[in-house]
């Protein structure tokens, strides 16, 4: 088994679903002790409660990456619980309606862009001290292939995530010599709750979209994610790796 990540604390934020979930198992697996961040209070005490009982040691923290106080208090909580903060996630989203550019909801756009892009930069806001200050630590963003790629009905999803990629790079320059490594995973489409509320021929044109014939899951983006975290990433610092079944080489 491999404990890459034993002694290490990580903090994941929407880790009571979907991909975020499946990182902090992943992280717990490899030896990390987790918290569990999210705004869906019940569903982090379960994942906690699923980590525990597999052997990771996790707690749940509840917040909202739209406030930045509370991405503030998630730091403070996981360096009170765990004694440091080695590893980050900042992986909490919303998808958003679909609409076209000139009838999107202002409102909608807010949510998203508060979400999806200020929810990441509050993260690396008050991670960083942190890690700076220790000398060592690792950050991954959860972009998307929409960080790179346009898609009709997506605006305010795909501009916060293109804005998810330009804030990794500048992060990443500001603080290579600090011994802090950012990065950014762009995911196809990932088979998680966040695309479940789709209705069938949405999902069919979706998987069409990708040349593998599939949607991801949540353990290979999780898995990329891990490597990212890991020593074995040393020299990977400001980039953006696709975990896309080929969407964005088309
Ligand atoms: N599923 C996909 O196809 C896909 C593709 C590319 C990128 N992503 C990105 O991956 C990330 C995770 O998505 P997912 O598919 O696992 O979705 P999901 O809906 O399964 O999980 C998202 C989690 O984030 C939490 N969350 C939402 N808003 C929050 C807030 N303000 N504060 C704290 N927690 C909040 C939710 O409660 C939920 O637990 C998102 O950033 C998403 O944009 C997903």
């Amino acid at each position: 088994m491999d404990r890459a990540f034993e002694g290490r604390a990580a903090l994941v934020t929407g880790a009571a679903s979907g991909i975020g979930l499946a990182v902090a198992r992943r992280l717990g697996q490899a030896g990390a002790s987790v918290v569990v961040a999210d705004y869906d209070e019940d569903g982090a005490q379960v994942a906690a409660g699923e980590l525990e009982t597999s052997g990771t040691r996790a707690e749940p923290f509840v917040v909202d990456v739209t406030d930045p106080g509370s991405v503030r208090d998630a730091v403070r909580f996981t360096t009170e619980t765990f004694g440091s903060l080695d590893l980050a996630v900042n992986n909490a989203g919303v998808g958003g309606p679909s609409m076209p550019t000139g009838e999107y909801e202002i409102t909608a756009w807010d949510r998203v862009i508060a979400t999806n892009l200020s929810g990441v930069f509050y993260g690396l806001r008050h991670q960083l001290p942190v890690m700076a200050a220790a000398g060592r630590g690792a950050i991954v963003n959860m972009a998307s292939i929409l960080g790179t790629n346009g898609f009709a009905g997506s605006p305010a999803y795909v501009a916060a995530k293109h804005g998810v990629v330009g804030l990794t790079k500048t992060a990443a320059l500001e603080y290579a010599d600090k011994g802090v490594r950012i990065n950014a995973i762009g995911p196809g489409f990932i088979d998680t709750p966040l695309l479940r509320e789709t209705d069938n021929p949405v999902r069919e044109r979706l998987i069409s979209l990708h040349p593998q014939g599939r949607l991801g899951t949540a353990e290979e983006v999780a898995e990329v994610t891990a490597f990212l975290l890991s020593d074995r990433a040393s020299f990977v610092q400001g980039s953006y790796h696709l975990v896309d079944g080929g969407y964005a080489a088309q």
